[in-house]
């Protein structure tokens, strides 16, 4: 792959970003790091903005500062959302649907990470597995035929960690009633998240439905509170140390792949966008390298119709 940025140099910036007045998103996890970011940029440039948050307190508190950054008038809205539990993805997904007339893109940005023992979710997914990848494949698919209405876009938020762990998703169990480790059952969840936008890719294009766009992207390495809040001590010790190194930037940088996959005119949805530079820890954004597995076609569809089966919910496509 040519390693030419085709936003020149610096890459993408929020410089090529222009206003984003009538248009609306809808980004999860906006109490912190870079979906708070997404949500602050989006709103400073004009746009409508609905969070999904879990937790309500924090998304008063959110509200609050982001009203009082950028003023009264921002519009945006907040709905209580906690991904690892599908009742509340399904009820969030219908006060979406009535509350906006549009979805313009879809931000799946909330995830949890590195979760030191294996825990379930109500629904009996291990955590990881169940908030960052189910929890998103349930709200993608409740909320598509509104994004398909308004041609709008599926953004999903991954990591370089789908190329950290066992590199496929483990069919035999899921739920690593076996060998847990914190680090595997985080890469699968985000190498799932990944794999199933190049999926809904192929998906959309069989049904001729190809005004919606899907994207794959990730915040490099990131100053937010990912680790802090679901990691072990050990990994927010490491974690924390790294976040004084050059290796790790603002959230706020962390937040670009995100939102130029959300705005951008031209992008090829075949890439995986991110920081360019060193291990795309940080660098300028753009499209980079993306490992073969998370384009196994066999382990992808595998993965399309398992999901189907688990949530029992069928994309309308
Ligand atoms: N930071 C990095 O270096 C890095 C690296 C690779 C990938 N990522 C990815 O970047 C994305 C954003 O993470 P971040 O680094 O900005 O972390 P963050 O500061 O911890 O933000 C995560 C957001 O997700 C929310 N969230 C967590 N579990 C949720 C649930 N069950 N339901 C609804 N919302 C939930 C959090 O809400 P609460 O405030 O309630 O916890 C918070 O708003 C994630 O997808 C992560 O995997 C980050």
């Amino acid at each position: 792959m040519s390693t030419k940025n085709q936003f020149g140099k610096n890459g993408w910036t929020l410089e090529l970003m222009k206003s984003q007045k009538g248009k609306t998103f809808v980004i999860t996890g906006t109490t912190s790091g870079t979906g708070y970011e997404a949500a602050r940029i989006l709103l400073s440039k004009g746009a409508q903005v609905v969070m999904l948050n879990r937790n309500p307190k924090k998304a008063e508190n959110t509200l609050a500062v982001l009203k009082q950054a950028l003023g009264d008038g921002i519009d945006v809205l907040s709905i209580e959302m906690d991904l690892a539990v599908q009742a509340s993805v399904k009820k969030a997904a219908k006060e979406v649907i009535n509350s906006v007339s549009k979805i313009d893109a879809l931000i799946c940005n909330a995830a949890i990470a590195q979760v030191p023992k294996r825990t379930l979710t109500v629904d009996g997914w291990e955590s990881q597995m169940g908030t960052n990848y189910f929890g998103n494949w349930t709200l993608q698919a409740l909320l598509f035929p509104l994004i398909e209405k308004s041609k709008g876009r599926i953004v999903t938020v991954g990591s370089m960690g789908y190329t950290m762990g066992i590199k496929t998703i483990n069919f035999d169990d899921l739920n690593w009633e076996k060998d847990y480790t914190p680090n595997n059952a985080y890469s699968q969840s985000k190498l799932a998240q990944i794999m199933s936008m190049y999926e809904l890719q192929d998906r959309l294009k069989e049904a001729g439905k190809t005004d919606v766009k899907t994207y794959a992207c990730h915040p490099g390495s990131s100053r937010t509170n990912l680790i802090n809040t679901s990691g072990s001590a050990m990994t927010k010790f490491i974690f924390n140390l790294m976040k004084l190194s050059p290796l790790v930037q603002s959230a706020e940088k962390g937040a670009y792949p995100q939102l130029m996959c959300a705005t951008e005119p031209n992008l090829d949805q075949s890439g995986f966008y991110g920081p360019t530079g060193f291990q795309h820890f940080v660098g300028p954004v753009g499209v980079h390298k993306l490992e073969p597995h998370a384009k196994d076609k066999t382990v992808a569809k595998k993965l399309w119709e398992l999901s189907e089966k688990e949530t029992g919910i069928k994309w309308n496509l």
